[in-house]
């Protein structure tokens, strides 16, 4: 049974103090149980504040959108996992696609940060998803296949235990089109097969597999009731209240 896992990806958006007051609203709206893992992963500089307007015993987990791979050093701007760690991080997205695109990450650079979060006991969400292009070429497989691969590759089964898969298809990511659910479990299905065959079956059924792009309060329930998503890594939605508590709450009663 794989514990559903829901994620709210800021990405540049709040300040500390507005991010502070967002999660104390959020709080008062959830369900009051939870069956599902829930995770905000707000830009660096609001990380201190969210964890400070959080309770100790918050079903909000907190999540970074990025780090880099050494522990400390001469690395202007940048910022490590032991540093994410000490702010109560426990989960970090990593190989977004805005990073692919925006920043030119690659395959192999998202390997060492993916080795240097497992290091320091952060969980990762590896992004991965194909480009409308490339979609349309008949080459989603693929792309899947060479992301999963050249991200994860080198890691044994005891470490792909902690990392969850994001599928996010380029073409769906802010444009309010997100993939039908019939499309989405197409990609699932070929993500947990190459992990089938690259690591084993039992790796495969144990990992992870979010959707994301264009997620909303409205799509959330016909996504999540496939058995082969697991969850939802959600971007506009969840920067209103309102639409992520009902987000959550939807994936809470489906239980997934
Ligand atoms: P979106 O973003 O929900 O706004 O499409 C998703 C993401 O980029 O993770």
């Amino acid at each position: 049974m794989r514990t559903p896992l829901i994620v709210g990806n800021w990405k540049m958006n709040k300040t500390a103090s507005e991010a502070a007051a967002f999660v104390r609203e959020l709080t008062k709206k959830l369900p009051a149980s939870s069956s599902i893992e829930l995770v905000v992963a707000p830009p660096f500089t609001a990380l201190e504040s969210v964890r400070a307007a959080l309770s100790p015993s918050s079903p909000i987990q907190l999540g970074a959108q990025n780090l880099f791979w050494a522990d400390h050093g001469a690395y202007t701007g940048e910022i490590s996992a032991p540093m994410l760690r000490d702010l109560g991080c426990r989960y970090v997205i990593l190989g977004h696609s805005e990073r692919r695109t925006l920043f030119g990450e690659q395959n192999e650079g998202i390997q060492k940060k993916l080795r240097a979060a497992l290091t320091h006991g952060l969980r990762p969400i590896l992004c991965i998803g194909e480009s409308l292009a490339q979609r349309e070429s008949g080459n989603t497989d693929s792309v899947l296949t060479q992301q999963l691969r050249g991200s994860l590759a080198g890691l044994d089964s005891l470490a792909m235990a902690t990392i969850a898969i994001a599928y996010e298809p380029l073409w769906a990511i802010g444009t309010g089109k997100a993939a039908t659910p019939d499309q989405a479990v197409t990609a699932h299905c070929t993500i947990r097969d190459v992990l089938a065959g690259t690591w084993s079956p039992a790796v495969a059924n144990a990992t992870r597999i979010l959707y994301g792009g264009s997620v909303t309060p409205q799509n959330i329930h016909s996504l999540l009731k496939s058995e082969q998503i697991d969850g939802a890594l959600v971007g506009g939605a969840c920067l209103q209240v309102d639409s992520f508590a009902t987000i959550a709450t939807i994936a809470e009663s489906i239980g997934v």
